[in-house]
């Protein structure tokens, strides 16, 4: 794994949105795999921000994102689609065509996750595969326990992944759909190249065991372990628990 560390947050984001930038510019077709949450949000601003000064063409790229709550349609405001189209699509000239969800309201979820694997593999897989972190260490929606599933499938969530979701939902964890669709873990392993972000020191120990730690079902991103080539965009606190790198 090749860790790139910055001073902060801010700066590994900006150093992401460049990747991506770079990575565009080299294949304009390029499809992305890309993730939700509040650590991808600041990478997202800078994407924003250069395709607004021209710097980034997003016409070719194809996008699939990794993951979807189960029961909410895509107008939902908590829905996943909801936050992408806020944070880079609607700002953005990606084109919608391109663009691929999980549809969390299909009326058969299984036949939808199906769907999504042949999504995938008929755009030519994953390119760059974007990914934030949980703190219980999930990536996508694929939570620790004694076994992860490979393709993309059906996840009752966490306790806790449904407490760290609660804004999208008026703050109210209660509020928080149970089931998600997610890319599942071969999925991911099978994209190309691997980008992840996480800051903060609530990433720490996380970040630590997904970097030093034994592959475990119980860290279901320890597996990137196995990944020839995966970038870790960190910032210095949630470095702090790996060797040499004090926050
Ligand atoms: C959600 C998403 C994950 C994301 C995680 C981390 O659970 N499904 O893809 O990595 O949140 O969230 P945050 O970046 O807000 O810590």
């Amino acid at each position: 794994m090749e860790l790139k560390i910055f001073d902060r947050a801010e700066d590994a984001a900006i150093a992401l949105a460049k990747r991506i930038a770079t990575a565009l510019a080299e294949h304009a077709d390029l499809v992305l795999g890309l993730p939700t949450g509040r650590s991808p949000i600041a990478a997202y601003a800078e994407l924003r921000r250069m395709h607004a000064a021209g710097e980034i063409d997003f016409s070719r790229a194809s996008t699939f994102n990794l993951d979807e709550f189960a029961g909410i349609g895509a107008a939902h405001t908590g829905s996943f689609r909801r936050f992408m189209d806020e944070h880079l699509f609607d700002a953005v000239n990606v084109d919608r065509a391109r663009v691929h969800f999980l549809d969390g309201s299909a009326a058969d979820l299984d036949a939808e996750c199906d769907r999504y694997e042949s999504e995938i593999e008929r755009a030519g897989g994953i390119d760059l595969q974007l990914l934030g972190i949980g703190a219980n260490g999930h990536i996508g929606f694929n939570e620790p326990g004694d076994e992860l599933v490979a393709r993309t499938h059906r996840v009752i969530l966490h306790e806790v992944t449904r407490r760290e979701n609660a804004a999208l939902f008026g703050g109210r964890p209660e509020n928080v759909p149970r089931e998600a669709l997610s890319m599942g873990m071969a999925t991911i392993l099978k994209t190309r190249r691997i980008v992840l972000i996480a800051t903060g020191e609530r990433k720490a120990s996380c970040v630590e065991r997904t970097v030093r730690g034994p592959l475990t079902t119980r860290l279901p991103a320890s597996f990137l372990q196995t990944h020839r080539h995966v970038e870790l965009f960190l910032d210095r606190a949630s470095a702090s628990r790996l060797p040499g790198c004090r926050a």
